[in-house]
């Protein structure tokens, strides 16, 4: 676990590796707790009926059901991530859910190689993505003017709210690369969006925000 180091760190991709090797099997019931926080974030996406949005980190593909609810067969998932035994997991949910509309790319969110011009983007608990300008940069570069962008994830409560940032902190140390930026996770996103809003939830100790592409 590195410490905080400035401002243009880039996340440290081995540790992330690392992690997610180690938890892809327990992921998808580890995040239960979260889930409520998956479909407000998908509601506030605001997807259309063949709409192309992003789902960037998408891990296991947890995201996907509520995304195709919304997008329909004529829509299109981009679901990226650089962890094998993630996408793997994410590539046997689409398998299963016969979805031919969802393509995986096996990258980090700065370097995809991404085709399109999407709609809407989602970061679900994706600290690292969030800190790293020129993935933020790449993800952009890759949305219409005015696409939705919604983030959601850990972030350190108020100091006094000990429980709650003992829990966050316990979360963070196995699934984030380095604590820097848990004061203020969307920061980086939100000097690229317009009406952006961000509000707490569960105890303080989880952010959900929102914005759309300047
Ligand atoms: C906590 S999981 C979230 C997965 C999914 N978004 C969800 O909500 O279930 C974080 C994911 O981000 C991925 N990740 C880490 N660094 C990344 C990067 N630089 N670019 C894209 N994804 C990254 C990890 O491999 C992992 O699958």
């Amino acid at each position: 676990m590195a410490l905080p180091s400035g401002p243009r760190r880039r996340p440290d991709l081995s540790v992330s590796l690392a992690q997610y090797r180690r938890r892809a099997e327990h992921y998808d019931l580890e995040l239960l707790p979260f889930e409520p926080f998956r479909a407000e974030a998908i509601g506030l996406l605001d997807l259309h009926d063949g709409d192309t949005v992003l789902d960037v980190g998408c891990g296991t593909g947890l995201s996907f059901a509520a995304l195709e609810q919304r997008i329909g067969p004529r829509g299109h998932i981009v679901g990226v991530d650089p962890s094998p035994d993630m996408l793997a997991r994410a590539g046997s949910r689409v398998t299963q859910h016969h979805w031919a509309n969802v393509e995986l790319v096996r990258a980090c969110a700065a370097d995809a190689p991404l085709q399109v011009a999407a709609d809407a983007a989602l970061f679900h608990f994706t600290h690292d993505v969030l800190q790293d300008e020129v993935a933020l940069d790449n993800v952009c570069g890759h949305l219409k003017p005015g696409a939705h962008v919604v983030a959601c994830g850990l972030q350190w409560a108020p100091f006094w709210m000990v429980p709650t940032n003992a829990f966050v902190l316990g979360a963070a140390l196995y699934s984030v690369s380095s604590l820097a930026g848990l004061d203020c996770p969307w920061e980086r996103l939100s000097r690229r969006l317009t009406g952006f809003q961000v509000h707490d939830g569960m105890l303080g100790g989880v952010f959900v925000a929102q914005g759309r592409l300047a």
